[in-house]
């Protein structure tokens, strides 16, 4: 078998890492590890998602170019997944020359294979910042289900792309206005053609059945073409249009050949081997994003004429203490901040997230049950075992006793192999850990029942066959768990006497060889109860300040009763010298006059108002208006930054309270 490739979802380099992300990440570098275990020759490739509305829109609100927000983020996942042991051989990033380059061509291919065609179409504008609004730039109306929607996806109700134009009641999301729909020609992306292609391509697509069975589903039912370009600055700019970029979408999967063009440049391989030649090319991604890569990636692909995906493997969604990840509400556990910072240990991280539940079901993350699995499963079976018998050995041998390991341990060591790795290429995951673990639970049975501690004292030699077994399993269990937990495996492989290049499947059928050994240190640690309740209290804590921070844009009716609004009577109007907006009024509000400054003069002329009866907000601090002293507000509507006047439906009383 020549090379293989396989990649990981892109993330956006627009915020940090959480845990949500590994759910895509861990598990692809365990594959990965095991694939290289079975002396697979694996290209292993992921990098920063970079372009799109909403980078642009973060870096806007936070003072910084797009270019200066993605390098700080792309910095970030990179240095995170050093720390959590997740090896790409590459990570790049969507705005590199080489994807730029690889994009358009791509593009200029699809227009010239006919896949692409203009139409105008309806777009939000913002007449107040004079341009159209792409993607994030809008927030409206879903108009398939109602919910409040952003731009590009449906995201807090049904989950659907939204093309543009699509989004009802759009408003701009940098100043909050009305949005109206203009006409502009944009470039579409013929999905629509493909449909034929795609329901072949599903029927050998491999991979997990949450992606294909999904992708099926719509191919039969639905297939819209897709615009394909934006009308943004940032990106990667439309061939033969300069004032527009493709949209993200297009750019970013791309990415996946362009980072296999340029770790071949380092490498030293062609990257046409894997994306024209058919290698085997593997897509490790979350339950978001199937529609992306099952449907509209391999559209483009064979659009342009490259090689298909072998297989797409989706994880299920992490959700936060039963609720789904949200940001905003701080259901989110940051992998730097909350994790590593705190000093938890990043193999068991990846243990949790690997043996919590299987790869298709969602992942309900909690501290306690985190403490509790590593504890109660992971040190207290693996750990467990591995150091009694590496200390049992140190202790009362010195040495990795020599003589034959008996074959009934050889065979049940092939056994476990055999199912691990068939449930690896099944994307099982959780399940193949699991038998992993068993033998470290059979291991520990095995020490137990054959009392080595007893032996010892009678007979030196059949303890030494005892424990030579029981090194074997520890061996075993090095390599079988290496993917998993590389960290910690690496030790007690060292610790055999096995270097890092024989940790591979073959060694599983080699003895575990003589030779002095040291003095073991605990290869897994128990975590203490009172930092898992300290992890916990902080989340609790986050959420909380968040649903406070909800609450605190909500008022009471006390707080509405510490407005003071009376209805008053202008007496007095007129302009106010140097300015063309402000009028000085004199207001009667019942038993009082007041003088108030207000910005009426760009739409009534001072004499109309007089004798109005107008609402006034009597207990606003006073300010002072080109020199004017104002000590109250007349209450008005704002229409497009013009006022106008409000006035109850008769005539009331003087001083009468609004409430
Ligand atoms: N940039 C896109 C992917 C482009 S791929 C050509 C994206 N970025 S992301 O930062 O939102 O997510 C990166 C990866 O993490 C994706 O595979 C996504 O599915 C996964 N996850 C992000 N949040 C997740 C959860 N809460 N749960 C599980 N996986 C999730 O999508
Ligand atoms: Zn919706």
């Amino acid at each position: 078998m020549g090379k293989e490739l396989v990649t990981c979802g892109l993330p956006y380099a627009n915020g940090p890492c959480h845990i949500g992300h590994l759910r895509t990440y861990v598990p692809a570098d365990v594959y990965v590890r095991f694939l290289r275990m079975m002396g697979r020759d694996v290209v292993f490739v992921c990098g920063s998602d970079t372009h799109g509305t909403p980078i642009v829109i973060n870096a806007e609100e936070r003072g910084l170019s797009p270019e200066e927000l993605v390098d700080i983020y792309h910095r970030h996942f990179q240095d995170v997944f050093r720390k959590l042991r997740i090896d790409f051989d590459y990570y790049g990033s969507t705005d590199s020359e080489t994807n730029h380059r690889r994009t358009r061509e791509i593009v200029k291919e699809l227009i010239k294979n006919g896949y692409v065609y203009s139409k105008k179409i309806k777009l939000a504008y913002c007449p107040k910042c004079e341009r159209f609004l792409p993607d994030r730039y809008v927030e409206g109306v879903c108009p398939y289900c109602g919910m409040e929607a952003r731009g590009d996806e449906c995201d807090q109700g049904c989950g659907r792309h939204l093309e543009p134009g699509e989004i009802l009641e759009p408003r701009c999301k940098i100043d909050g206005s009305k949005a109206e729909y203009r006409e502009q020609e944009h470039y579409f992306f013929r999905l629509s053609a493909f449909k034929d292609f795609l329901m072949d391509f599903l029927e050998h697509l491999e991979g997990t059945e949450n992606a294909i069975n999904y992708s099926k589903e719509w191919v039969r039912k639905e297939l819209k073409d897709w615009c394909i370009s934006r009308n943004l600055e940032w990106g990667v700019k439309f061939p033969g249009k300069d004032d527009m970029v493709v949209y993200v979408w297009v750019d970013a999967p791309i990415g996946y050949i362009s980072f296999t063009e340029e770790y071949g440049k380092i490498a030293g391989f062609d990257w046409k081997e894997i994306w024209k030649d058919n290698a085997r090319i593997t897509h490790f991604i979350g339950l978001d994003i199937v529609y992306h890569h099952c449907i509209f990636w391999p559209a483009m692909l064979k659009g342009a004429g490259y090689s298909l995906p072998s297989a797409v493997v989706a994880s299920g969604m992490v959700k936060i203490q039963d609720k789904t990840f949200s940001k905003s509400r701080g259901y989110v556990v940051w992998v730097e901040d909350d994790y590593l910072e705190e000093g938890f240990h990043p193999d068991h991280l990846r243990y949790y997230l690997i043996n919590y539940t299987s790869h298709q079901k969602d992942l309900n993350f909690s501290w306690k049950v985190f403490g509790e699995r590593i504890n109660r499963e992971l040190v207290n079976t693996l750990g467990n075992f591995l150091y009694r018998v590496m200390h049992f050995t140190w202790k009362n041998f010195g040495e990795i006793p020599e003589g034959r390991v008996s074959p009934e341990i050889m065979e049940k060591v092939e056994r476990v192999r055999k199912k691990a790795v068939d449930l690896i290429m099944d994307y099982e995951f959780k399940e193949a850990c699991d038998t992993i673990m068993d033998l470290a639970s059979f291991g520990n049975t095995y020490f137990q029942s054959k009392k080595p501690w007893e032996l010892i004292k009678r007979d030196r030699n059949s303890c030494a066959k005892v424990i030579k077994n029981c090194l074997q399993i520890v061996k075993a269990l090095a390599i079988l768990m290496y993917p998993v937990l590389p960290s910690s495996m690496e030790k007690v492989a060292e610790w055999i006497g096995l270097s890092p290049e024989r940790i591979n499947l073959d060694e599983l059928s080699v003895e575990v060889e003589g030779g002095v050994v040291e003095r073991p240190t605990l290869p897994l640690e128990k975590i203490d109860d009172e930092r898992i309740e300290m992890a916990e209290k902080r989340l609790l804590r986050r959420i909380e300040s968040m649903s406070v921070e909800e609450e605190s844009r909500l008022i009471s009716p006390e707080d509405f009763g510490k407005l003071e609004i009376k209805i008053g009577r202008i007496v007095t109007a007129e302009r106010i010298k140097g300015s063309n907006k402000l009028l000085r009024l004199e207001i009667d509000v019942g038993g009082e006059k007041r003088q108030i400054v207000a910005g009426f003069a760009g739409k009534y002329r001072p004499e109309s108002l007089v004798g109005k009866q107008v609402p006034v907000l009597l207990n606003i601090k006073p300010a002072k208006l080109m020199g004017v002293e104002s000590r109250g507000m007349v209450l008005a509507v704002d229409v497009d930054g013009k006022p106008i006047i409000l006035s109850p439906e008769e005539e009331v009383p003087e001083g009468s309270i609004v409430r």
